[in-house]
């Protein structure tokens, strides 16, 4: 597939060196695709463009922003280059403010996800939840003596959620599916309490799985 990367942060570099590891085309944007020159350098086949080039050129959209920029590289990114296609979500709703005994804050709330937000401005992008709780160091083929680490996703489309979970299988996951966009609001915080024994202990290597009685 061809992949649209909006982001320039370790995120983004991580998941687009995951889909060319596993033989798609990735294209990262960002505002400035200068400060990336070393990064294409060493990942002779990546691409980089702006926001609008990354979306247009992928058949799948990753959004690896910043939360509290999410919308605006949306919309940078050009609604109709986003019209049709599954965007996978990687972003949290992290605020400006610091963690309180390890706990992160957020600018949302209980009834109101970071992703349903984007898909009620951008109704015609496919969101799907992924990526958002686990470090960008074990994102792609994370290895674990325990198996396969469990990543929950939800949005409104079930054909951009199976083409997500190709991709999750791909990268070594087994998917967790929690239904609509409005699981968000309980999938969103998940990296909350991913973050908590990395700010309290230094723990940053751990990843969630769901046992199934
Ligand atoms: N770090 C992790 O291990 C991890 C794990 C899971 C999920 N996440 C989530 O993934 C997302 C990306 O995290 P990250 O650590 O890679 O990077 P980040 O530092 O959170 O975000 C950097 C990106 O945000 C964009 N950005 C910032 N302000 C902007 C603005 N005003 N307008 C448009 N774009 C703006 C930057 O665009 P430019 O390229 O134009 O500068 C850059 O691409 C976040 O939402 C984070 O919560 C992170």
């Amino acid at each position: 597939m061809k992949i649209g990367v909006l982001g320039s942060g370790v995120v983004a570099k991580t998941l687009a060196a995951g889909f060319l590891k596993h033989g798609h085309e990735a294209m990262l944007g960002t505002r400035e695709p200068a400060k990336l020159a070393d990064w294409v350098a060493e990942n002779a086949s990546a691409r980089v463009g702006s926001f609008a080039e990354a979306a247009e050129l992928g058949d799948l959209v990753v959004l690896a922003v910043k939360g509290s920029a999410a919308a605006k590289a949306l919309r940078a990114a050009g609604a109709q280059n986003l019209a049709g296609k599954p965007v996978v979500d990687a972003t949290n709703p992290i605020a400006e403010l610091p963690p309180e005994n390890g706990v992160l804050r957020f600018f949302t709330n209980l009834d109101e996800s970071l992703m349903e937000g984007l898909q009620r401005e951008f109704p015609d992008a496919r969101f799907v939840k992924a990526f958002n709780s686990v470090g960008s160091p074990r994102m792609v083929n994370p290895e674990y003596r325990e198996g396969k680490p469990t990543m929950f996703i939800c949005g409104n489309d079930d054909g951009a959620k199976k083409t997500v979970s190709g991709i999750l299988d791909q990268f070594g996951w087994e998917t967790a599916d929690m239904g609509k966009a409005e699981a968000a609001r309980a999938i969103e915080p998940l990296c909350m309490l991913w973050c908590i024994p990395g700010f309290l202990r230094n723990e940053w290597t751990h990843a969630f799985k769901l046992l199934r009685g």
